[in-house]
């Protein structure tokens, strides 16, 4: 760390929470987690991401913001501070935001379209099948959508303005969620056929069950948290002595697994309402949200208003994750490029751009392009999410379980209090979590190789 990027503390437990919470509720809860439930069988992929969430969400949570904490430093120093043999650790957790940031950014220049696009007038349109592939089978306006999303963040960076945007986002997040229920309530009770979707979405069928449920539910958990990519350890190392590990832990936990609920509760039902329960409008992947939502809008007096302001909302929620992701690649070429902030942001601005590049146009000129059975964005998607950072975490597991071992971590939760949970958070990080991330990592390798089919 250098004199210009100088340690600071949250001013407070709020301060913490909050800042946790703006980076791990994003993209990822309202755009991922729906369409991850409708395609990966419903009701039993909710009940194994909740458990894993409150199982291994929590112990890998817990370990990262303690890691943070003791050390005082962000994932590249942490782990070479702890044990050199594991600097690779830190390395890895650090390119990882490199990749999601870009297609992070071409997904926050649809929601930045569809903003616009509900302000234009453009509702009766946007509700039609056809008009998100044809939106994203443009070559020209996604780039430009892409491009603005990601010059705002860039821009919010520069100029150190996050704490405003933290503090908007205080106010619109408990609106989000108001919106939400209000959505929610509202096709439960104009929209023939929804109910059907709400069983699909709460009822754990066995039968819907196969291992991609538990690896889709492993590297959502991960994403939607901001873990396994140091994020986490970063906002550990800002958080003072004497707030609690555990209680933060458990309130971003809610709060995220709560916002993702309610979108799958927001989206699947719909999904049912206007398909007839079709298995292909199920598996319809990213675009579901922005091809479902419209309907919704559609149908509601005064609809386009109400689609114009959960836009914004939503691209609020996207620019604070976003914000986190670039500030932490932004302080990293700071520290090791002895760069000035602007420079740096430059710099990461424009690898993005090239980055977000092809994940942009895969749906439009490089279509026919597609590695491993994938176009661009789902590439990227993959080995983040579902490669490195179960590596990450796995080798976090490792290092927690069995080199530095559990205890200096439990002491650095105990300075705040009791650790309650502390039992569980020894076993799962040593023993369960590692069997279980090994077993789904070799598991979607070799699906995704065509070795195995699951
Ligand atoms: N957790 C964010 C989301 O759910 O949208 C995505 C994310 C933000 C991941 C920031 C990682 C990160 F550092």
């Amino acid at each position: 760390m250098d004199s210009e990027t100088k340690r600071s503390s949250f001013t407070g437990k709020i301060g913490f929470i909050l800042a946790a919470a703006g980076s791990a509720v994003g993209l990822g809860n309202i755009w991922r987690f729906p369409y991850l439930a409708a395609k990966y069988g419903g009701g039993i992929f909710l009940l194994v991401y909740i458990i894993l969430s409150i199982t291994f969400g929590f112990a890998l949570m817990v370990a990262e913001i303690a890691i943070g904490r003791k050390t005082q430093q962000s994932p590249l120093g942490a782990f070479r501070a702890l044990d050199k043999r594991f600097s690779w650790v830190g390395i890895l957790a650090t390119i990882i935001p490199v990749l999601i940031l870009p297609y992070y950014s071409v997904i926050g220049g649809w929601v930045t379209k569809y903003m616009f696009g509900f302000m234009a007038g453009s509702m009766g349109d946007m509700a039609n099948d056809a008009y998100f592939g044809d939106y994203i089978g443009k070559v020209g306006e996604p780039i430009v959508w892409f491009v603005a999303f990601i010059a705002i963040t860039t821009l919010i960076v520069i100029f150190g303005v996050q704490k405003g945007i933290e503090k908007v986002s205080k106010v619109m997040m408990p609106m989000l969620v108001v919106l939400m229920l209000f959505i929610v309530i509202y096709s439960f009770c104009t929209l023939d056929g929804a109910w059907a979707g709400v069983v699909y979405y709460l009822k754990p069928d066995f039968s819907h069950f196969s291992i991609m449920t538990v690896v889709a539910a492993m590297g959502q958990l991960f994403y939607s948290m901001s873990l396994a990519m140091g994020i986490m350890i970063t906002f550990g190392s800002y958080m003072k002595k004497d707030i609690s590990i555990e209680k933060s832990t458990h309130q971003i936990e809610i709060f995220d697994t709560g916002i993702a609920f309610l979108s799958g509760l927001m989206i699947v039902p719909a999904v049912f309402a206007f398909s007839g329960g079709n298995e292909s409008a199920l598996g319809k992947g990213p675009g579901l949200m922005f091809i479902t939502l419209p309907k919704i809008f559609n149908t509601m007096p005064g609809g386009a208003v109400i689609g114009a302001i959960f836009f914004m909302m939503v691209l609020l929620a996207a620019l604070t994750s976003a914000i986190s992701l670039m500030e932490t690649v932004v302080a990293v070429v700071m520290d090791k490029l002895k760069l000035k902030r602007w420079s740096a942001c430059l710099l990461v601005f424009g690898a993005c751009l090239l980055l977000g590049l092809p994940s942009a146009l895969g749906f439009s000129a490089w279509a026919n392009v597609k590695i491993l059975g994938m176009q661009f964005l789902d590439l990227f998607d993959f080995i983040s999410n579902s490669i490195l950072m179960p590596i990450v975490a796995l080798a976090t597991c490792i290092f927690v379980g069995f080199i530095l071992k559990p205890k200096p971590l439990v002491e650095e939760a105990e300075l705040s209090g009791k650790f309650k949970a502390k039992k569980l958070f020894e076993i799962m990080i040593k023993w369960i979590a590692p069997v279980c991330i090994l077993a789904i990592l070799i598991s979607s390798v070799l699906d995704v190789f065509g070795i195995v089919k699951i």
